[in-house]
């Protein structure tokens, strides 16, 4: 399958040149795809067997999952990204869900700043909306799932020690600790009369969400901020579980797959990912996520952007007539965002016009040629069509792993990539025929819009059940 890529004409040879390279780093061969996938096997297998794995492989100790059926009031949280979010959800039966929520968020202080001031935050966010929401529940304790989107090794379902921060989290004092008893210390230091029963991944909440609508999904995705996967596995093959008894022949594992070969064994990295990744906040970590997620995307194509523009291949007939000014914005780390990626790959004008605009109303670019604006799309291109390729290189390989190609499965995806970003859906199927072959339309993909608050609620009530 070729991805169609735009078609630069009046670029001279030594900008052809530098296009013809940069293309190729980008680009993901069907052989180097199919070793990627193969790869990606192999440290599923790995992770299963032991701890520590760079692709985690991270048991849920979710109790099954739901039917439909259930009923009841439960509350749930979502902490990881720019938002924390507070719901109240109720099942009513049927598959039929009622859920109150409000936003709250999340400041960069508090991001980088002291755990404990985090985790005071989110109890007074969650005392806030139960005044709000008037005393209608709160007779007794109310049960509480927390969605929390980091890697967390969890040795119960509400219980689990954060092993590091992703997406621009830092704050002190969190790691290596049991984040289910930060947040329950807060709670009860603050006198909110909460009990947080379960703990989940976004990825596990998203995937527990769907099942409630489509009974024996097999994966829930997060294609957003930050990426990752969780899936259905047999409790035999999770063979580090040892000899733990669990009352069900499933369950749920939270792959962490933004770690996938932290060891860059098979991922083919660029120079302009490298210098993302040097200057990140957790540089050699979350490999394979800097590749695909929305954190980083913008920020790929701004350093192939500056190395074009030092290059005097970029912007050319500005580069010397105005001051520092036009670059301040490109000049600055983040200072591209992904949302751009995504606007100038939907930019169908003739002339480019949306990306123009981007230039000139976002970045102070004031003049750029026709050629300038094609290479700038190419560039979006290219990490676009190999972040979609990545991650369809994932699923595939858990659809392969779980014997599911030729009887097919359902994956539930959540995340502003999978819902806005141009074409991504379609480039993940063009590269399911690739790697799957003539199953690949039994693969169906869903959007599953903000699941996994929901699908924290689903697993405070499946612990409330067991705790009965
Ligand atoms: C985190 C995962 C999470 C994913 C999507 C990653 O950075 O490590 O736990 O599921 O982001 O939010």
């Amino acid at each position: 399958m070729s991805f169609h890529l735009i078609d630069i004409k009046d670029a001279n040879e030594l900008q052809r040149a530098a296009i013809l390279d940069i293309t190729r780093q980008f680009e993901l061969t069907t052989k180097k795809i199919h070793d990627i996938k193969q790869h990606f096997i192999n440290e599923m297998h790995k992770g299963l067997e032991k701890h520590g794995n760079s692709l985690a492989m991270i048991p849920s100790y979710v109790p099954g999952t739901p039917t439909g059926k259930e009923i009841g009031t439960f509350l749930a949280l979502d902490l990881g990204g720019t938002n924390l979010r507070v719901c109240q959800i109720t099942f009513l039966g049927g598959s039929e869900i009622k859920i109150k929520q409000q936003k709250y968020k999340v400041l960069e202080s508090l991001k980088t700043g002291e755990a404990r001031a985090l985790f005071d935050f989110i109890a007074e966010s969650i005392d806030r909306f139960l005044t709000d929401l008037g005393d209608e529940h709160n007779d007794g304790k109310l049960d509480l799932g927390f969605t929390f989107s980091f890697p967390v090794e969890q040795t119960a379902i509400n219980k689990g020690t954060l092993l590091h921060w992703t997406k621009g989290f830092a704050a002190t004092g969190a790691v290596g600790k049991d984040v289910v008893e930060l947040l329950q210390d807060s709670l009860n230091r603050k006198n909110v009369p909460v009990r947080v029963a379960a703990l989940v991944n976004d990825t596990v909440g998203t995937l527990l969400a769907y099942t409630y609508i489509i009974p024996n999904a097999l994966m829930g995705v997060i294609l957003g901020t930050g990426t990752n996967g969780a899936y259905v596995e047999k409790v035999k093959a999770i063979k580090k579980l040892g000899n733990f008894h669990f009352n069900s022949e499933d369950m749920i594992v939270n792959m962490e797959w933004g770690g996938f070969d932290n060891e860059r064994k098979v991922l083919p990295i660029t120079l302009f990912d490298n210098k993302l990744d040097r200057e990140s906040i957790n540089p050699r970590a979350q490999i394979f996520e800097k590749l695909i997620s929305g954190m980083y995307l913008g920020e790929i194509a701004r350093n192939v952007i500056i190395h074009l523009i030092d290059s005097d291949l970029l912007f050319k007939e500005i580069h010397f007539q105005f001051s520092n000014i036009t670059y301040q914005r490109i000049n600055q780390q983040w200072g591209f965002e992904t949302a751009y990626l995504s606007r100038i790959e939907a930019d169908l004008t003739p002339n480019l016009d949306n990306t123009n605009s981007i230039l000139k109303n976002d970045l102070n670019v004031y003049e750029s040629s026709l050629t300038d604006r094609q290479i700038i799309k190419r560039i979006c291109q290219l990490i676009g069509i190999r972040a979609a390729r990545l991650a369809a290189t994932g699923l595939a390989a858990v659809i392969t792993h779980r014997k599911a190609v030729e009887s097919g499965c359902s994956i539930g995806i959540d995340g502003t990539l999978f819902e806005f970003y141009p074409h991504f859906e379609q480039r993940i199927r063009g590269t399911f025929d690739e790697l799957i072959g003539s199953n690949a339309d039994k693969i169906a993909l869903g959007l599953a819009r903000d699941g996994s608050g929901v699908g924290a609620a689903i697993a405070a009530m499946m612990a409330a059940k067991n705790r009965e």
